[in-house]
C-alpha cells in the first residue's frame, strides 16, 4: 500500500515563517499603535486643559459673563473640533453658556478649585452612544464675586478617524508581511532543496551497469553535504560489493569449467574405443579425484558464502590451545613425514572461540604450510600472548613472496604458481576460509615474512 502522502517540506517550512513574519509585524504594529493613541490622547487632553485655563484667566481678571455671553466667537473659535463640548454656569443654576451640538451626556467630575492648578489627573472619560470616547473636565473661576464652574471637553473624533487609518494600515503591512514571506520563503527553499531533487533524480538513474556515476556536491549546502557524501560513500561501496560479486562468479564459472571440461575429455577419449576393464578403472578413479576435487570446492563456496551472509551463529566455547595446536598436527603427522617435514607446537592459552572453525582455521594453515614447505623443512605452530590479543602463529619455511601476492593470498581462487604446478587438488579457497572464520570471531588473519625464505601467518583473536 502507497504510504499518504506527507505535505511538502517546502510548504510547511514557509508556512511557519509566514506565520512568526505576520505575528512579528502584527505584535510591531500593536506596540505603535497603542504609542501612537497614548500620544494623541494626551495631546488633546492637554488641549482641553489650556481652554479650561485660558478662560479662568480671562474671567477672574477682566472679562464679564455677559460680555462672553453676548460674543460666542470668543469661545467658538477656541474650540477645537464642532463637536466639542463648552458650558459655564453658576453653581446650582441653569447653564449661562452651553455649547454641545451633539447633547452628549457628560461624565461625573470633581471641581477643581480656583486656585489650584489643573493637571491630567482632573480629567474624566465618557464616551458618546457611538461609541466615540470623550475627555472632560470641570474648574471653579470667580469673576466679579461670582464663582462659575466651567466645563470643557473633547469629542475625539478626528483623532479616531486618524487611528481608525493607521489600524488599517497595520492589518494590511500583516497581510503583506504573510504573501511576502511565502512567496519569498518557496522560491527560496525550493531553490535550496534542489540538491535533494538532484539526488532522488540521480539514486533513480543507478542501475547495476551505472555504479560508477556519483553526485556532484560541490554546490550543496553543509546540510546536505553530509547526505550526499554518505550517499557517495555508499555507491562506493556498492560498487566495490558488485565488483567482487562479479568478478566472483566469473571465477567461479571458470574454475568449474576446467575440471568439468577435463572430465568430459577424459571420457570422450576412452569412449572412442573398446577399452579394458583396467583402463576403465583407472579413467574412473581419475574422474571420481576430479570430481572429488569439484565437490570440496562447492562446500568451500557455501561456507564462505554462509559466512558473507549470516554471520553465522557461532557456538564459542573456551577452548584449550596446546590441546588444538596437539589434535591439528596430530592428524597432518602422516603427510609431513612423507615430506620429511618435522612439526613442533609451543605455547598455551584459553581463548573462547568456535572449536570446529578454529580447527579448520589452523588446518587450512597447517596443510598450506605442509604443501608450499622445503622439503625437509621443520614447520613451527605456537602460541603467542599480548595484552590485548592471542595469536597463533603457522611458520614454514619457503618461497619469498613479494608485497603484492602477499596481499592477494587471502582472495578467493588466489593460487600462487607453484601450487599451480604441484597439485591438481588446489582450489585457492583455503586462505579466504581461514580470513572468513577470523572475521565472524572479530580477529583477523596475518602474514608476513620475518626473514627471506621464511613465511609465518597468524591468527589474531581479540582478548
Ligand atoms: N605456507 C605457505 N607457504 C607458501 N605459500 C603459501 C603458503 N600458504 C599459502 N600459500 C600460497 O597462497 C596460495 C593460496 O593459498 P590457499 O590456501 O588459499 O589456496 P590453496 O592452498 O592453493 O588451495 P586450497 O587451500 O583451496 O586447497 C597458495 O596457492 C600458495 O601459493
Ligand atoms: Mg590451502
Amino acid at each position: 500500500m502507497r504510504a499518504r502522502r506527507q505535505p511538502s517540506l517546502t510548504l510547511r517550512a514557509t508556512l511557519a515563517f509566514s506565520v512568526v513574519a505576520m505575528l512579528a509585524v502584527a505584535s510591531a504594529g500593536m506596540y505603535l499603535y497603542e504609542t501612537m493613541k497614548g500620544a494623541v490622547m494626551t495631546r488633546s487632553d492637554h488641549a482641553v486643559l489650556a481652554r479650561l485655563d485660558h478662560f479662568r484667566k480671562l474671567l477672574q481678571y477682566d472679562l464679564t459673563l455677559t460680555t462672553l455671553q453676548s460674543s460666542p466667537q470668543l469661545f467658538e473659535n477656541m474650540l477645537d473640533s464642532e463637536d466639542d463640548i463648552f458650558i459655564i454656569a453658576e453653581p446650582g443654576k441653569p447653564a449661562v453658556i452651553m455649547v454641545n451640538p451633539l447633547h452628549a451626556p457628560l461624565p461625573e467630575m470633581p471641581v477643581v478649585q480656583a486656585n489650584r492648578p489643573l493637571s491630567v489627573a482632573d480629567m474624566r472619560s465618557g464616551m458618546l452612544d457611538s461609541g466615540v470616547p470623550m475627555r472632560a473636565a470641570t474648574v471653579e473661576a470667580v469673576s466679579r464675586g461670582k464663582t462659575v464652574h466651567l466645563t470643557a471637553a473633547h469629542i475625539a473624533v478626528k483623532e479616531m478617524a486618524t487611528l481608525a487609518g493607521f489600524r488599517n494600515r497595520i492589518l494590511f503591512a500583516v497581510a503583506l508581511a504573510f504573501v511576502l514571506t511565502a512567496v519569498l520563503g518557496y522560491v527560496l527553499l525550493r531553490r535550496g532543496l534542489r540538491p535533494l531533487r538532484r539526488m532522488a533524480s540521480h539514486a533513480a538513474a543507478i542501475t547495476p551497469a551505472q555504479l560508477d556515476s556519483r553526485m556532484d556536491n560541490r554546490d550543496t549546502p553543509v546540510e546536505l553535504q553530509q547526505l550526499g557524501e554518505a550517499y557517495n560513500a555508499m555507491l562506493d561501496r556498492l560498487a566495490d560489493g558488485y565488483q567482487r560479486l562479479t568478478q566472483f562468479s566469473a571465477d567461479l564459472a571458470h574454475e568449474i569449467r576446467t575440471p568439468v571440461g577435463s572430465l568430459m575429455g577424459h571420457c570422450q577419449v576412452a569412449l572412442r574405443q573398446p577399452r579394458t576393464e583396467d583402463e576403465y578403472q583407472a579413467l574412473l578413479a581419475s574422474n571420481l579425484e576430479e570430481l572429488e576435487r569439484i565437490s570440496r570446492m562447492v562446500e568451500s563456496i557455501l561456507f564462505l558464502a554462509r559466512a558473507d551472509e549470516a554471520q553465522a551463529a557461532l557456538n564459542r566455547q573456551t577452548l584449550d590451545l596446546a590441546d588444538e595446536m596437539q589434535r591439528v598436527t596430530g592428524y597432518f603427522e602422516g603427510l609431513a613425514e612423507e615430506r620429511d617435514i618435522a612439526l613442533h607446537t609451543e605455547g598455551d592459552a584459553r581463548i573462547e572461540a568456535d572449536p570446529l572453525l578454529l580447527r579448520r582455521a589452523l588446518s587450512n594453515l597447517v596443510a598450506n604450510a605442509i604443501r608450499y614447505a622445503d622439503e625437509g623443512s621443520v614447520i613451527d605452530v605456537r602460541v603467542v600472548e599480548s595484552a590485548r590479543h592471542c595469536r597463533i602463529e603457522v611458520e614454514n619455511q619457503g618461497p619469498t613472496l613479494d608485497d603484492a601476492t602477499l596481499g592477494k593470498l587471502f582472495d578467493r581462487f588466489y593460487r600462487g604458481d607453484a601450487s599451480r604446478h604441484q597439485s591438481s587438488d588446489s582450489n585457492g579457497l583455503g586462505l579466504a576460509i581461514v580470513a572468513a572464520i577470523m572475521q565472524l570471531h572479530g580477529g583477523e588473519v596475518t602474514v608476513n615474512q620475518p626473514t627471506s625464505g621464511r613465511i609465518c601467518f597468524g591468527l589474531v583473536f581479540p582478548r
